[in-house]
């Protein structure tokens, strides 16, 4: 018996979200803490390394004046039921998208090395939203293989085919390994992030579907859902599809 199809298809997900404050733990190349800033000096600017590593502290710019803080901002909430109200959102409900051909750069190498600068950023988001929606997929997501446990070499989860780069966007074709579910998983016990992953839909004889089992397997609660095919209406565009694929064609 073949896999079974996915059971929700997600058109183009898109999200993004603004972090206002957020204190991130920054590690050097070396992954030494650094447990003291410097002193305030206000010019960053002549800090000459690289720019993720700047212990400068930014001196804060004075209050406009005069300020908006004493003129009250009106908000008519009415317990019966404020009027004009959009539909009631989790705190959550922003998230963001990472390139499958790049999460062993920012998720971490495996299931067992995991990225801590990324786990900082996930924690900060988690500790005020509750929890973190991450969509791993992108043009990559078309040409992803599922290949066994430990046929990439050195651990690492997915090899890219350089020799095959693809379309606009020079997508290489990609082998993954199950670790990468794993390692997703284990960014989820850790840090509460729930996924949504893209699976492979230009390619139809036959469609490579090997990624759905596995990952309602291994991600269980922390999958949110399937999105198959990366922007499908651009199929036509980059050759996969003829002019007239539309809608119908992409949903049944
Ligand atoms: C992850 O990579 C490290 C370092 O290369 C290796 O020691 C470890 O066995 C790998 N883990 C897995 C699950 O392959
Ligand atoms: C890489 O892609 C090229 C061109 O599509 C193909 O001929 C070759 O077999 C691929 N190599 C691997 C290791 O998959
Ligand atoms: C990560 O995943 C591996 C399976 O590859 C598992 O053995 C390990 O216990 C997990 N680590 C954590 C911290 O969950």
């Amino acid at each position: 018996m073949g896999p079974s199809p996915p059971s929700r298809l997600l058109l183009g997900l898109t999200l993004f979200f603004t972090l206002t404050h957020a204190t991130v733990t920054v590690y050097t190349p070396t992954q030494v803490v650094f447990t003291t800033a410097p002193a305030v000096s206000g010019t960053p600017a002549a800090y000459t390394g690289v720019a993720a590593y700047n212990p400068g502290t930014l001196s804060p710019p004075p209050l406009p004046s005069p300020t908006v803080l004493t003129n009250p901002i009106p908000i008519n909430l009415q317990n019966s039921g404020t009027p004009g109200l959009g539909v009631k959102q989790k705190g959550s409900f922003l998230g963001f998208s990472i390139e499958m051909s790049v999460t062993n750069q920012v998720l971490g190498k495996n299931s067992t090395l995991l990225q801590v600068p990324f786990l900082n950023l996930m924690a900060n988001i988690v500790q005020r939203a509750g929890s973190v929606m991450v969509r791993v997929g992108g043009n990559s997501q078309e040409s992803a293989h599922l290949v066994a446990m430990g046929e990439i070499l050195n651990g690492r989860v997915l090899s890219k085919n350089l020799t095959g780069v693809t379309g606009t966007t020079q997508t290489p074709p990609l082998d993954f390994t199950p670790d990468l579910l794993y390692m997703m998983r284990n960014i989820s016990e850790l840090v509460n992030v729930h996924w949504f992953l893209g699976i492979p839909w230009f390619t139809t004889t036959p469609f490579d579907l090997a990624i759905v089992p596995a990952a309602t397997s291994i991600l269980g609660p922390y999958l949110l859902g399937l999105q198959a095919g990366n922007e499908p209406d651009m199929y036509n565009l980059h050759g996969h599809r003829p002019a007239t694929y539309g809608p119908y064609d992409y949903g049944g």
